[in-house]
């Protein structure tokens, strides 16, 4: 016996263990062949034998579970170690990125017309003359088109340099009500502090039959929202002209850097300029052949919206993909 001792005792891992088991206690073990034998010993020396045996088997089934225990906690040592990770080791942090003021700033106006039940809609960036102006209610050679320098391209084809198009092609393609904004990317031949030639703006525009909206209703929601935008300004709708609204107006919000008293970057006038909105231009609703129903539309610049928020001072520094700048918005 005590050699089957020493042999599990010298077993070296939990494989090998189990071999020694079942060549003891397998089927064809050898103390299983023992137990077999016990019915062929002569009745008087039975007892002693079973005893004997049950003894053998209760002492080598103890061995091989102290073994299995002490092979297993040798096996969890061993990975631990192997596995280890030196986390007193130095190491470069992973830098990430985050989102662009841009974007962040276009997700939090999204997120606040979307919960006023606002839909999404978007159009192309190549533009027709018929959505960009004509339909706008901005005629071939009208003076107004002055105030959008336009990228032509071929064949009477234009980058589109506002997203008002969506709401011509959103009123071609559904009946009103219509409650939609659209943002996306627009394009104008400009470069200065204040203008780069791709910038984004958010669109609105709500149609309802009948004589429904009215300007009271943009004035309503343009207030909330700027409010939920710049936190406790004062609000002013100045007129203004849009070839598309009658009346238009422009929005201003008291100086959210100097309160209204006057600064550099209000130019002293105590306001800033953030939208343009009016009523919708009756011309426009006869171009996509809309008949007794009224509407307001709005149309802002997302960059400026962030540069307000963000106080960046130069809008060109938005696209030149300094990550010096972008990481101060992580
Ligand atoms: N499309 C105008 C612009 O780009 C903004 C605007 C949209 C004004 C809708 C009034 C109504 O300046």
């Amino acid at each position: 016996m005590q050699d089957i001792i020493n042999k599990i005792d010298s077993a070296l891992n939990l494989d090998e263990l189990e071999q020694i088991r079942l060549e003891l206690f397998g089927k064809k073990g050898s103390i299983t062949a023992e137990f077999n034998r016990l019915k062929d010993v002569e009745p008087e020396n039975k007892k002693a034998y079973a005893q004997s045996l049950n003894i053998k088997r209760d002492t080598l089934t103890a061995k091989l579970n102290e073994k299995k225990l002490s092979l297993e906690s040798e096996y969890i040592k061993s990975k631990m170690k192997s596995e280890a990770i030196d986390i007193s080791l130095f190491n470069e942090p992973l830098s990430t990125g985050a989102l662009h003021p841009v974007m962040e700033t276009m997700d939090r106006i999204i997120e606040y017309f979307v919960a006023q039940n606002f839909s999404i809609e978007t159009g192309p960036l190549i533009e027709d003359d018929f959505h960009n102006f004509e339909a706008l209610n901005l005629p071939k050679y009208h003076p107004a088109r002055d105030m959008q320098d336009t990228f032509y391209l071929k064949d009477f084809r234009l980058l589109r340099t506002h997203t008002s198009p969506v709401q011509v092609r959103t009123m071609l393609n559904q009946k009103p009500p219509i409650r939609m904004i659209a943002p996306g990317s627009v394009f104008r031949r400009d470069l200065d502090l204040t203008h780069t030639p791709m910038f984004h703006q958010v669109e609105g525009l709500v149609v309802e039959d009948g004589t429904k909206v009215s300007f009271a209703n943009l004035k309503y929601i343009l207030e909330d929202f700027l409010r939920y935008m710049f936190g406790d300004v004062k609000v002013r709708f100045r007129p203004s002209f849009f070839p598309f609204t009658e009346p238009s107006t422009e929005v201003d919000i008291s100086c959210i850097f100097c309160s209204g008293c006057g600064c550099r970057v209000c130019k002293q006038t105590g306001w800033l300029e953030v939208l343009g909105s009016g009523v919708v231009d009756p011309n426009v609703f006869e171009a996509v052949g809309y008949k007794n129903v009224s509407g307001y539309a709005f149309g802002l610049g997302v960059e400026r919206f962030a540069m307000l928020l963000h106080r960046i001072p130069d809008l060109r520094s938005l696209f030149e993909g300094d990550i010096r700048l972008l990481e101060q918005f992580k």
